[in-house]
């Protein structure tokens, strides 16, 4: 029997849907969510992502707009325009896009970035208000993956949830989120990582398998329970002469074969990626609302 698919681009539909209104409300209070996304270089698979982030928050109603920073950007001039956006009353969600160039500590610039404004959840305040349940800006592909579940009826509680990948935006604030004690999350959750023995061991006990490793075929068939659901987070280019691009997206988990064993799976692409869009929209809005409050 093969797997259901999990549709991501129909859960994101849904989200924007009941987004609407919210961003209505706003409008009458005459506030439109207003996110700037910031790129630096050329990066090609990162001028993909920010193009689909920005004609996201145009189709909603949102505004957006994207700075276009050269390669050669120093960190100096990058901290200076983080600290304009945050300053300024119109802007209500700053992005930054990554990976930055080599030249610049990533961290330093997204520090710089304002909590209130951190739409990405990647700030120091966001990820320990999030460690320890409390409101915030969660990172938006672990919200993703959550609001996936939820809208398949996929109950974390009580499941045995394991985390293939501990990144600092996928993998460890997604294994936090699941275990809290709150609807939607309550699950016991192993994380596996670039330190685990027998990694198939792990995953063959999951109920719920979140693949975050960022490897082509990083889980096969035989590291499945029957009927598990597999979440698919990767996102990788592989080459492609038949592909009008040269190249297509893959997944970490070998679907063709997965999809055999699996109860439920999401693809890739169509899977989780519409989802990370779609909560940047949704705290983008959260943050104008707060914001303009
Ligand atoms: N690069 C790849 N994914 C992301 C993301 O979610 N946020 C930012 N800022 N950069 C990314």
């Amino acid at each position: 029997m093969s797997a259901k698919i999990i549709d991501g681009k129909a859960v994101a539909q849904k989200v924007y849907e009941n987004l609407v209104p919210e961003i209505d409300q706003l409008g009458k209070q005459k506030v439109i969510p207003h996110l700037t996304v910031v790129l630096v270089g050329e990066d090609p698979a990162s001028v993909v992502y920010v193009g689909m982030k920005q004609k996201a928050c145009e189709k909603w109603g949102l505004s957006s707009e994207t700075i276009r920073l050269s390669e050669e950007t120093a960190e100096e001039e990058l901290l200076k325009r983080v600290e304009r956006l945050n300053n300024d009353p119109n802007v209500h969600g700053i992005l930054v896009q990554l990976p930055l160039p080599k030249h610049i500590n990533s961290k330093k610039v997204l520090d710089a970035i304002h909590p209130d404004k951190d739409v990405d959840g990647f700030h120091p305040v966001n990820r320990g208000r999030l460690a320890v349940g409390e409101e915030c800006f969660a990172p938006c592909t672990p919200a993703g993956i959550q609001q996936l579940l939820i809208h398949n009826d996929i109950d974390p509680r009580g499941k045995h949830l394991v985390v293939l990948g501990r990144s600092a935006i996928v993998g460890m604030p997604f294994a936090i989120m699941m275990m809290q004690k709150k609807p939607g999350a309550n699950a016991t959750v192993t994380v596996c990582h670039t330190g685990t023995t027998d990694i198939a061991k792990h995953t063959q006990q999951a109920d719920i398998l979140v693949a975050a490793a960022g490897h082509v075929n990083a889980i096969k068939k035989d590291m499945v329970k029957p009927g598990a659901v597999v979440i698919d987070v990767g996102s990788n280019r592989v080459d492609d002469p038949s592909a009008k691009r040269g190249f297509r997206l893959v997944g970490d988990v070998d679907f063709q074969e997965v999809k055999e064993v699996a109860g439920a799976i999401t693809p890739v692409p169509g899977g989780v990626g519409p989802m990370t869009i779609a909560m940047l929209v949704y705290n983008t809005v959260q943050a104008a609302k707060r914001l303009s409050s």
